[in-house]
C-alpha cells in the first residue's frame, strides 16, 4: 500500500489541505511530521470552511486514522482548543487521533521570546507568527526542551521547567524588561491540559510502523513549504524545522525505505506572508489583483500576503530538494480573467542569468525576474474536473510549466470545494 508525502513547494499557503483532503480518501493515515500551530490549512466541505492548524487535515474523514509525530512542535492550549473547535461541529476526535510521546511543548515563554526576539530585529524581522514556533525548536536541538512524555511524569517535568525557568526568568526580567513567569501557574495549567491530551500520547515510530507493516496506506502531511525550510529554505527568513520531504522521516521515526512518492503542492502564481526576498513580488495592482481574487489572507494569522507570478526557478528547486514525482497546481482560476500571464524562469543579476536558484543574499534581494509572457485563456475554468475540459490556452500553460519544473502536473484545482479538481494521476495509484 503506498505511502505518499505532500510537500509545499513554495513559501507555505500552497493549498496543501485541500489537496490533502481529496488524497485523504485513498490513505487509511494521515500523519504530521513538523511544524507546529503555524499551520493553517483549509478545507473546504460542502461550502463549510474548516482551518485546521496542528490536527492533519484528513480528520474530516472520520474513519480516517491521524497522527501528530515526534517532529511536530505542540502548544497544547492550542491543540484543545482545536480539538473543541472541531467537536463543536461535529468531528468526533477520539481514538482516531494519536501525539508522538517525543513530539515538543511550546512552553509560554517560547511564545514571550518568539515577540521579543521579532521586536528586537525591527525591520529585519522575520514576520513570524508568533506562537513561539522557532524558540520551541530552539530548545529542542540546545536538549533542554520539554516533551509530551513530561507530561506524564510529573516529577520530571517539574525538574526540566524549573531548570529552564532559572535561565529564562533571567533573561526576560534582566533584558526583555518582562515580568518573571511564576512555575507553579505553569505546573498547574500544564497538568490540567494532561487530563484532556493525556489519552492520545503514544509511541507515534511504533504504531505508524505497524500500520505499514499490516498494509496500511499513509499520507504524510507537510506543513510549510520547501522555501520555508530552515535547511534548503531562503534563511534566515524560514520557519524552524524541516518542511521538505526529508522531514516526514525523523520526523515520524520511519524508515525512507518506506515511501512511496512525493507529491509538491505549488499555486499558479507564488505568495508568502512575513519578511525575506521575493523575486516576482509584484507591489502593483496586478500584485493587489491577485491578493484580491485569490483571497490572500493567512489563514493562521489574516495577514495579507504578498503575491507575483509563478516562479519557476524555486518550484524546480522544489522538486530537487524533494525528489517530486509531481505536482499538484491550485488556483488555476484565479489566472482565469489575465489577457497575458508571466512565469519566471530565471533571476538576472549584475549582468548574470541564475536558473538555478541561489541562496546569495545579494541575488535573491536584489535580482530582476526574467519573465516568459504567456497569453491568458479569458476564461472562467472554475469547477473543470477533466483535463480535456480546460482552455487550450489554459493547457499550454500547465505544458509550458510542466516543462519548465521538469516534472508533470498531476492534480490540477479549480476552485476550493473539493470536487472542483482535476486528477490527472492519482499518487496513490500512480506513483
Ligand atoms: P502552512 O502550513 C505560510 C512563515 C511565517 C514567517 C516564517 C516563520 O499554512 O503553509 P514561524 O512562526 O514559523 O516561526 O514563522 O514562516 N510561515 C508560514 N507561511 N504558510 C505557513 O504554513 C507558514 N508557517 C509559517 O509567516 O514568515
Ligand atoms: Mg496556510
Amino acid at each position: 500500500m503506498p505511502n505518499i508525502i505532500v510537500v509545499g513547494a513554495q513559501w507555505g499557503d500552497e493549498g496543501k489541505g485541500k489537496i490533502i483532503d481529496i488524497l485523504s480518501k485513498y490513505a487509511d493515515v494521515v500523519a504530521r511530521y513538523q511544524g507546529g500551530h503555524n499551520a493553517g490549512h483549509t478545507v473546504v466541505v460542502n461550502e463549510e470552511e474548516f482551518i485546521l492548524h496542528l490536527i492533519p487535515s484528513g480528520i474530516l474523514h472520520r474513519e480516517k486514522i491521524c497522527i501528530i509525530g515526534n517532529g511536530v512542535v505542540i502548544d497544547p492550549e492550542a491543540l484543545i482548543e482545536e480539538i473543541e473547535g472541531l467537536e463543536n461541529r461535529g468531528v468526533a476526535i477520539k481514538d482516531n487521533l494519536f501525539i508522538s510521546k517525543n513530539s515538543h511543548l511550546i512552553m509560554p515563554y517560547h511564545r514571550i521570546l518568539d515577540r521579543e526576539s521579532e521586536r528586537s530585529k525591527g525591520v529585519k524581522s522575520i514576520g513570524t507568527t508568533g506562537r513561539g514556533i522557532g524558540p520551541a525548536y530552539v530548545d529542542k536541538m540546545a536538549r533542554i526542551g520539554i516533551r509530551m512524555l513530561d507530561l506524564l511524569e510529573p516529577q520530571i517535568f517539574r525538574e526540566k521547567l524549573e531548570a529552564n525557568l532559572s535561565h529564562i526568568n533571567n533573561l526576560l526580567h534582566t533584558i526583555y524588561k518582562t515580568d518573571r513567569l511564576d512555575i507553579e501557574e505553569i505546573i498547574s495549567k500544564y497538568m490540567g491540559y494532561v487530563e484532556r491530551i493525556g489519552i492520545y500520547i503514544t509511541d507515534v515510530s511504533m504504531l505508524i510502523n505497524k500500520f505499514m507493516k499490516d498494509g496500511k496506506s499513509i499520507l504524510f502531511e507537510g506543513a510549510q513549504g520547501t522555501l520555508l525550510d530552515v535547511d534548503h529554505g531562503t534563511y534566515p527568513y524560514v520557519t524552524s524545522s524541516n518542511a521538505t520531504a526529508g522531514g516526514a522521516c525523523t520526523g515520524l521515526g520511519i524508515g525512507p525505505t518506506k515511501i512511496d512518492g512525493v507529491l509538491g503542492v505549488s499555486k499558479a502564481y507564488t505568495t508568502r506572508v512575513g519578511g525575506g526576498p521575493f523575486p516576482t513580488e509584484l507591489k502593483d495592482e496586478t500584485g493587489e489583483s491577485l491578493r484580491t481574487k485569490g483571497r490572500e489572507y493567512g489563514a493562521t494569522t489574516g495577514r495579507p500576503r504578498r503575491c507575483g507570478w509563478l516562479d519557476t526557478v524555486l518550484v524546480r528547486y522544489s522538486v530537487r530538494i524533494n525528489g517530486f514525482n509531481g505536482i499538484a497546481l491550485t488556483k488555476l482560476d484565479i489566472l482565469d480573467e489575465y489577457p497575458e500571464i508571466k512565469i519566471c524562469i530565471g533571476y538576472k543579476y549584475k549582468g548574470k542569468i541564475y536558473d538555478e536558484m541561489p541562496h546569495e543574499h545579494s541575488v535573491l534581494w536584489g535580482c530582476e525576474p526574467v519573465y516568459e509572457k504567456i497569453e491568458g485563456w479569458q476564461e472562467s475554468t472554475i469547477g473543470i474536473k477533466a483535463y480535456k475540459d480546460l482552455p487550450a490556452k489554459a493547457q499550454a500553460y500547465i505544458k509550458r510549466v510542466e516543462y519548465l519544473v521538469g516534472v508533470s502536473i498531476d492534480i490540477i484545482s479549480t476552485s476550493q470545494k473539493r470536487d472542483d479538481t482535476i486528477i490527472k494521476r492519482n499518487p496513490f495509484k500512480d506513483y
